[in-house]
């Protein structure tokens, strides 16, 4: 496959999925990899990503030198490029403006990177340096008006390099760019699928695991059921699940979990009932990042009582995805903690448990697909994403029974309304929240003084960026009757337009 080395590019997960889509398989290693580690991977060329630095800073990050002698092929994403240019002797300089969106390159030469590229096609732009005189030995490949050197190559020393970003779909022909790069120039094969990929992880496991046992926290969204009934194929009854109804979850919820693993799959399921529990640590607590903490702290402790009742499990098996794992490192410093997202962080150390992450190589939609492949059913496969402590952070303040009673029943009509629209899967997440205020309505002849449902839908790709879903008047109009009508405590219903930033997905 394909390494791509990350020097702090936004898109950098772009290109790997890009390179995936063609069926190659290909992973992001830190930018400062030492080649002995990346020839573990058996690459057949390495990819540079872009990156926020300049080349001419006294710390920018740089590869191991070492790789420029491995013979492989080199491709350079913009600070690639720039890399690239500056390590061989040719000039980076800071651009007068920072070239930002759309832009046409003339493509000059055909012979390998622009294969079956036409003369003139529109690529995505960003960057504030460029490079303006090339080293020895490395020839134009294409020029935009603002670029002279779009793209380059050093054919000898097998390095290619643009200045542009093949990898994001405003690049017309990015695809296939980058298929020229991975399959004609690297000589990659078109081989990777998922089901490759699920065999070749089946086999792994079972000869990790062998015959002790292994548990698996279940939450019933969509990474850890594909991770449950994928170590469930591998090793059979020697996983069990231990699924935590803290009180805080949707309406049914419990219930699909029940039917889908225990009735369907037939895979060992503990179901622990700790919604009592939940509801005590809770009482009195407003404080987000507090209710945050002792949900996480509360369910470690369930979880950990339940897994020491079974005798002789050796193995977590835990849903991490490969965006949480390049996170971790990746060459951008930690963020500020904005929320704290706990699930299931620390356990395996506290239990001495070896972790199993069968997902860990794979992003969402390739979780997705292998979900397909597995059979789970689409209700868990197009599950919008629900946050660990639940329902206690879309209960504004104080949580308690008769809140979440309400906010369940309100949740569940958004759910559903939304679903019969059709509206479900284009959504990021959408649901109810429980405002801690009383306001004043009128029912029939009566004054009513009752509290406010608030509307959350969002589109996004990732959730780290959302805006509101313009959904239809009549939809909305109809989620508001059905909840004043239908929820007792709600004489009013109101609609989020907030973006994310300034505000977040969540209230909490
Ligand atoms: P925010 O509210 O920060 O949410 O815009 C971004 C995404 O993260 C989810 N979220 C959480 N997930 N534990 C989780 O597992 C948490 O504490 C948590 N807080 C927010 C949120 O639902 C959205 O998808």
């Amino acid at each position: 496959g394909i390494v791509i080395l990350d020097f702090g590019s936004q898109y950098t997960q772009l290109i790997a999925r890009r390179i995936r889509e063609l069926h190659i398989y290909s992973e992001i290693l830190p930018y400062n990899t030492p080649v002995e580690e990346i020839l573990k991977h058996n690459p057949k060329g390495i990819i540079f990503s872009g990156g926020p630095a300049s080349v001419y800073e006294k710390d920018a990050p740089k590869p191991d030198e070492r790789v420029y002698d491995l013979g492989l092929p080199i491709l350079g994403i913009c600070y690639g490029l720039q890399l690239i240019t500056h390590h061989f002797g040719g000039e980076v300089v800071k651009a007068d403006k920072h070239e930002y969106g759309r832009a046409e390159i003339q493509v000059l030469n055909h012979e390998d990177l622009f294969y079956e590229i036409p003369e003139f096609t529109h690529v995505w732009m960003s960057h504030a340096d460029k490079v303006v005189k090339l080293p020895q030995g490395f020839e134009v490949l294409a020029r935009s008006f603002n670029a002279p050197y779009a793209a380059v190559r050093n054919k000898e020393k097998k390095i290619w390099g643009v200045q542009f970003h093949p990898e994001v779909s405003h690049t017309l022909l990015g695809k296939e760019i980058l298929k020229n790069f991975a399959v004609r120039i690297c000589g990659c094969k078109q081989d990777w699928t998922m089901g490759n990929f699920l065999m070749e992880e089946i086999v792994k496991i079972r000869q990790t695991v062998g015959n002790k046992k292994a548990i698996c926290a279940l939450s019933g969204g969509v990474d850890s059921s594909v991770a449950a009934v994928l170590v469930h194929n591998a090793i059979g009854d020697n996983l069990t699940c231990i699924f935590v109804d803290n009180g805080l979850l949707r309406k049914g919820e419990r219930e699909q979990v029940e039917k889908t693993f225990r009735d369907n799959f037939h895979i060992p399921l503990i179901v622990v009932d700790a919604r009592e529990r939940f509801l005590n640590a809770l009482k009195g607590i407003t404080d987000p990042e507090q209710k945050r903490k002792i949900i996480g702290n509360l369910f470690i402790e369930v979880f950990e009582e339940e897994a020491k009742k079974l005798k002789d499990v050796e193995f977590l098996v835990q849903g991490t995805l490969y965006p949480d794992v390049i996170e971790s490192v990746s060459v951008k410093g930690p963020s500020a903690v904005i929320k704290t997202h706990h699930n299931v962080g620390g356990l395996p150390e506290r239990m001495n448990l070896k972790l199993i992450e069968p997902l860990r190589e794979l992003f969402k939609d390739e979780v997705r697909e292998l979900g397909k492949e597995l059979g789970l059913p689409d209700e868990i496969i197009y599950r919008q994403p629900f946050p660990g402590p639940g329902l206690a952070i879309r209960v504004i303040g104080e949580v308690t029974q008769e809140s979440l009673d309400i906010l369940r029943e309100a949740d569940a009509i958004v759910l559903e309304e939304i679903k019969k629209a059709g509206l479900y899967k284009d959504l990021w997440q959408s649901f109810a929240v429980l405002l801690p205020i009383h306001t004043v309505g009128v029912m029939g002849d009566y004054r009513t003084y009752e509290k406010v449902i608030a509307v959350r839908a969002v589109e996004s790709s990732d959730g780290m960026t959302a805006d509101w879903a313009r959904l239809p008047y009549d939809l909305l109009d109809t989620i508001m009757r059905r909840i004043i009508n239908e929820v007792k405590g709600v004489n009013r219903v109101v609609y989020d337009i907030s973006s994310k930033p300034p505000a977040t997905i969540e209230w909490e």
